[in-house]
């Protein structure tokens, strides 16, 4: 049986990319799982994938950066499992620019998405997460190299990322004495929409076999939650190894 098995896991970013990865793994694991994304289309595409190996799939359409959606995907996953033992964010945006040109409704953009929308669905899900009898509670921000590390035109998404991990930091100490391990995953470039976007900004070609694959990082954050309740692991890197994404990581 693995540790994972029947253990409810909420995952944002469900879509696409690296949150996609992860609904697989779990899957695999034998999680029940909860797809969050925007688009219905690529959540069904999801719930097709994973579907013989989950315990169960549920898809929630919701836009994060909406807190009409947040408070009606709270009230939906609180009335169909009445509990969260784990809780993924992954859903995330990318723009890039010099500080001079970048426009300021940008940042605004990355702020609600990259930062609000996980604060707001974090305090969400706590009340449930932390009344939870036995058990461990486990939330994973989805951060990027690019939290540890700034570099330019990345001012805006970089400065999301480290808002971010600073929140990550923030809630491990609040909720560490309640059973809830918190980890932020740090991944360099990876071979997704996100990354073809990137290097379309760029402009450079997307060449994907150089990249980590959602996979790797999606192993890494599962081994990571199935780590028994007498550690944890707080912060892990995820760097593309051979190939020229090797270079500290690229900057998504
Ligand atoms: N790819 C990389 O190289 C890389 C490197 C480091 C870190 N990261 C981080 O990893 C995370 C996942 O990136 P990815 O590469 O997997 O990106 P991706 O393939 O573009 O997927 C992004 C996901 O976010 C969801 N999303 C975006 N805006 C949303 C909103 N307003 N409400 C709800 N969901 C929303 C999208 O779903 P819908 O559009 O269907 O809503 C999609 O599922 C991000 O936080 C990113 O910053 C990526």
């Amino acid at each position: 049986m693995s540790e994972l098995e029947g253990q409810i896991a909420v995952v944002t970013g469900a879509s696409s990319g690296i949150g996609r990865a992860v609904c697989c793994a779990l899957a695999q694991r034998r999680a029940v799982l909860s797809l969050v994304a925007r688009t219905a289309d690529a959540l069904h595409d999801t719930r097709r994938a994973i579907a013989s190996e989950a315990a169960a799939v549920h898809e929630y359409r919701a836009d994060l950066t909406n807190d009409k959606d947040v408070a009606a995907l709270t009230d939906a996953l609180k009335a169909d499992w009445g509990r969260v033992d784990i809780l993924v964010h992954s859903a995330g945006l990318f723009l890039r620019g010099s500080v001079e040109e970048q426009p300021v409704a940008d940042l605004d953009r990355l702020y609600r998405i990259n930062v609000r929308a996980p604060y707001l669905l974090t305090q969400s899900l706590l009340p449930i997460m932390k009344g939870q009898d036995g058990g461990l509670g486990q939330i994973v921000f989805v951060n990027s190299l690019a939290g540890l590390h700034a570099r330019a035109g990345l001012s805006q998404y970089a400065a999301t990322k480290f808002a971010l991990r600073a929140l990550a930091d923030s809630v491990r100490q609040e909720v560490r004495g309640e059973g809830i391990r918190v980890m932020s995953v740090y991944p360099g470039r990876v071979a997704t929409p996100m990354q073809r976007a990137v290097r379309r900004m760029e402009g450079g070609a997307y060449e994907p076999a150089s990249y980590a694959q959602p996979e790797d990082i999606a192993d890494v954050l599962v081994n990571a939650l199935c780590l028994p309740a007498t550690a944890e692991v707080t912060d892990v890197s995820v760097y593309p190894f051979g190939g020229h994404g090797a270079e500290s990581g690229g900057p998504a």
